[in-house]
């Protein structure tokens, strides 16, 4: 089968060649890398690194196309008239142009919950980080550069543990049912809000079934795992931060659309909130320095949730896994009323 995988700086063509070199098939494949450089104006995508330009040049009669980041829009899918599957190897086919692969009779295989350990261990990590006050202690070494004598020293940094804690998970799929499972571990009590999961599911895992409004009033610990929608923007705006407990933590290692960003940093700024851990930020307008990296209460990283070898092997496993299927004829995609 003629196969075109076309990688990016995250995710190398050659891991996703190596996974599907591995099925024994003896596929026909073309590798391409692309840069970092994004391409205005790809319409119905986002998310998405290179030029649909950049794609189409490389599809010659290929019947598959292995993407991770690379934009695939109706251009990229006309490339080639022999195209009828493309492996998308990310949680979402977010820079799939779903609705013209429908079109077109083309199959979308994505790769759900490849990236989900590593996001709840972050946010594990985050939960730890946040309640031991980690930031203000790693800043007096770095900014004071003395390792003191005292054994009484951490009495400065004094923090909670987990144990016996509340979370309150805000959406409850791949990420948010192991970072359930990791924090009852660790002791803590979890609620969880999900207007598309059923309470069952949440009490088998012995996590509480909670609105929105309980979950906020309620929960010491707040972290959202919801996938971001037009619907959902700003989930997490004033008024919501307002009704939060009082010194209680938020925590997002999902997308930063989900949080309105000036109203975080009021309710950090007042105190209001004790501390917050951001994996995602919306860069500035300006491109200029983001004004919430200069709050000690915030911990932040630039987007590394899903930033793990492992992930990137598992990723590559699940699309060659849809080749495998496709190409026994037992491609049954379970996701595809959930892709769009
Ligand atoms: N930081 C990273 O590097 C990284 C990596 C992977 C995924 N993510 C993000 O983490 C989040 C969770 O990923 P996942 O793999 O668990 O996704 P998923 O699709 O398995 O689960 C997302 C859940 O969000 C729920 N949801 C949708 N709208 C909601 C709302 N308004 N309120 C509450 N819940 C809502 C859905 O019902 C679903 O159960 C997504 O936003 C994803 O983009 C981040």
């Amino acid at each position: 089968m003629r196969i075109a995988v076309v990688g990016d700086p995250f995710f190398p063509a050659e891991v996703m060649a190596d996974a599907i070199r591995a099925l024994g098939a003896g596929d026909e494949l073309v590798l391409l890398d692309l840069g970092p450089e994004v391409a205005e104006g790809a319409e119905g995508i986002r998310e998405y690194v290179g030029s649909p330009a950049d794609v189409s040049a490389v599809l010659d009669a290929h019947e598959v196309l292995v993407v991770h980041a690379a934009p695939v829009t109706a251009e990229v899918l006309d490339a080639s008239p022999e195209l009828r599957l493309v492996c998308c190897a990310r949680g979402g086919p977010v820079n799939v142009d779903v609705a013209a692969a429908r079109a077109r009779g083309i199959e979308i295989v994505t790769a759900p919950g490849k990236n989900a350990h590593a996001v709840a261990e972050l946010t594990l990590a985050f939960l730890v980080m946040l309640a031991r006050r980690l930031r203000p202690a790693m800043d007096v070494l770095q900014h004071d550069g003395r390792i003191g004598e005292s054994v009484l020293e951490g009495a400065a940094f004094m923090g909670a543990e987990l144990r016996g804690r509340t979370l309150g998970l805000v959406g409850y799929g791949h990420v948010g049912g192991l970072v359930a499972e990791l924090a009852r571990g660790c002791g803590m009590h979890v609620s969880a809000f999900d207007p598309f999961v059923d309470g069952e599911r949440m009490a088998r895992d012995g996590v509480r079934h909670a609105t929105l409004a309980t979950l906020l009033a309620e929960c010491e610990f707040v972290s959202l795992h919801a996938r971001a929608t037009a619907e959902n923007e700003n989930l997490i705006g004033a008024r919501e931060l307002a009704a939060m407990r009082p010194s209680s933590f938020l925590v997002n290692t999902a997308r930063e659309t989900l949080v309105d960003e000036g109203a975080l940093r009021a309710a950090l700024e007042s105190g209001r909130l004790a501390g917050a851990a951001l994996d995602v930020l919306r860069p500035p307008p300006d491109g200029g320095r983001h004004p919430l990296l200069d709050l000690p209460t915030l911990i932040v990283t630039p987007h590394i949730g899903g930033a793990t070898f492992e992930t990137l092997r598992r990723g590559a496993a699940m699309v060659a896994e849809g080749v495998c299927r496709y190409r026994e004829g037992k491609l049954v995609i379970e996701s595809q009323e959930n892709i769009a």
